[in-house]
C-alpha cells in the first residue's frame, strides 16, 4: 500500500499591505501509515499552515496556489489539490485564485473526509469544544461517525470508554460536565478523545500542549504516545518543544521560512547518523540536547 499522505510542491501565498508574500515555499513531506511525524520550525516558518493545507482550510487569499496533497484511505491515492489548476491562472508574473469557486470545490473534495478520515486537535481546547454540549454528548457525536451501527446506550458507553482512556480520573462524571468545568490539561485530553473517538486515519495535532503548565504538558504527550503505540493511526505533530516532538515522532521535518531544511529520522538523529543542517543543529543546542555517532 501506498504512503497515507504525500504533499508534494506546496506553494501558499497571501496578499498583504506589503505586496504579496510567500509563506510556505515549495514544501514536500510524507507521512507512512502508523507514523507519527513531527515538524518543527520557528515561528511563522509556515508550519500551521502547511498543514492546514492538508485539511483545505488555510483562510486568506489566495491561500493555497500550488502542489498536490495526495491522500490514500486505502484505493489509491488521491489528490486533494487536483481542482486546483483549474482555478489558478498565471496573470502577468502572479497567480490570481478564483476564491468562491475554489472554496465550493475544497468542500465537495473535503467534505467526505473532514472529521472522518482525518481530525486536527488545536492548541487552546476550550475554544475548539462546545461550550453548551457537555463533554459526554460531544465524545457520543464522534462515537457515532465511526460507529453508527451503535444505539444510544451503546454510544453513551463508548464515550465513557473513551474518556477512561485518556485517563479522565472519573469518566462518568467528566462526561455530563461543559466545557468551562474542566481544566485546561482536561479540556484537552476531552478534545483529543472527541477526536481519536472518531477513528481518523490522520490526526493534526498543532502545539496541542501549548498553554498548558508542565506537568500537564508531559501528561499529554504522553497519552499521545499511548494512544498511537498501536500505529493504527499516523499523526502529523506540531509543536515548539523540540524534546517532545522527539520523544512521539518516528522522523521530523524542520522548517523555516517557508522550506524544509531538513527531514530526519529521530533514531538516526539520536545515533547522530548524517549531518545535521545548521538550523536544526542550533536548535538541539538551544534545547541543550546533544547527540553524536558511536565512535
Ligand atoms: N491570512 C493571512 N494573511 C497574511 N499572512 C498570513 C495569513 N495567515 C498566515 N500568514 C503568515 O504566514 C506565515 C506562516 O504562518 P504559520 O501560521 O504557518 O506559521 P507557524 O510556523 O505555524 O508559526 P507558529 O509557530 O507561530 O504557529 C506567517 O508569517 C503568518 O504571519
Ligand atoms: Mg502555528
Amino acid at each position: 500500500m501506498s504512503r497515507l499522505l504525500d504533499v508534494r510542491d506546496l506553494v501558499i501565498e497571501f496578499d498583504t499591505r506589503h505586496g504579496r508574500k510567500r509563506v510556505v515555499d515549495g514544501v514536500s513531506f510524507h507521512l507512512e501509515r502508523g507514523e507519527v511525524l513531527g515538524i518543527l520550525g520557528e515561528s511563522g516558518s509556515g508550519k500551521t499552515m502547511s498543514t492546514l493545507a492538508v485539511l483545505g482550510l488555510v483562510g486568506g487569499r489566495p491561500g493555497v496556489v500550488q502542489g498536490q496533497v495526495l491522500f490514500d484511505e486505502g484505493a489509491g491515492p488521491q489528490d486533494l489539490l487536483a481542482d486546483l489548476g483549474r482555478v489558478v491562472k498565471p496573470r502577468g508574473d502572479r497567480l490570481v485564485k478564483n476564491d468562491r469557486r475554489w472554496q465550493r470545490l475544497v468542500h465537495r473534495t473535503m467534505r467526505p473526509l473532514w472529521g472522518r478520515a482525518m481530525t486536527a486537535v488545536f492548541q487552546n481546547p476550550r475554544h475548539s469544544l462546545d461550550p453548551l454540549m457537555t463533554i459526554g454528548a460531544q465524545v457520543e457525536e464522534s462515537v457515532r461517525l465511526a460507529q453508527p451501527e451503535l444505539d444510544r446506550a451503546g454510544r453513551a458507553g463508548r464515550a465513557v470508554e473513551w474518556l477512561a482512556r485518556v485517563q479522565m480520573n472519573d469518566p462518568k462524571r467528566v462526561h455530563s460536565s461543559y466545557a468551562h468545568e474542566l481544566s485546561g490539561g482536561m479540556c484537552q485530553r476531552a478534545m483529543i478523545a472527541v477526536a481519536l473517538a472518531r477513528a481518523p486515519m490522520l490526526l493534526i495535532a498543532d502545539e496541542p500542549t501549548t498553554g498548558l503548565d508542565t506537568t500537564v504538558r508531559a501528561e499529554i504527550v504522553a497519552l499521545f504516545r499511548e494512544l498511537l503505540a498501536d500505529r493504527r493511526r499516523s499523526m502529523l505533530y506540531i509543536s515548539h518543544d523540540i524534546r517532545e516532538v522527539l520523544f512521539l515522532a518516528d522522523r521530523i521535518i524542520v522548517m523555516r521560512h517557508g522550506k524544509v531544511v531538513e527531514t530526519v529520522a529521530v533514531a538516526d538523529l539520536k545515533a547522530g547518523v548524517g549531518e545535521r543542517h545548521p538550523y536544526t543543529a542550533s536548535l538541539l543546542a538551544a534545547a541543550d540536547l546533544a547527540f553524536e555517532a558511536a565512535a
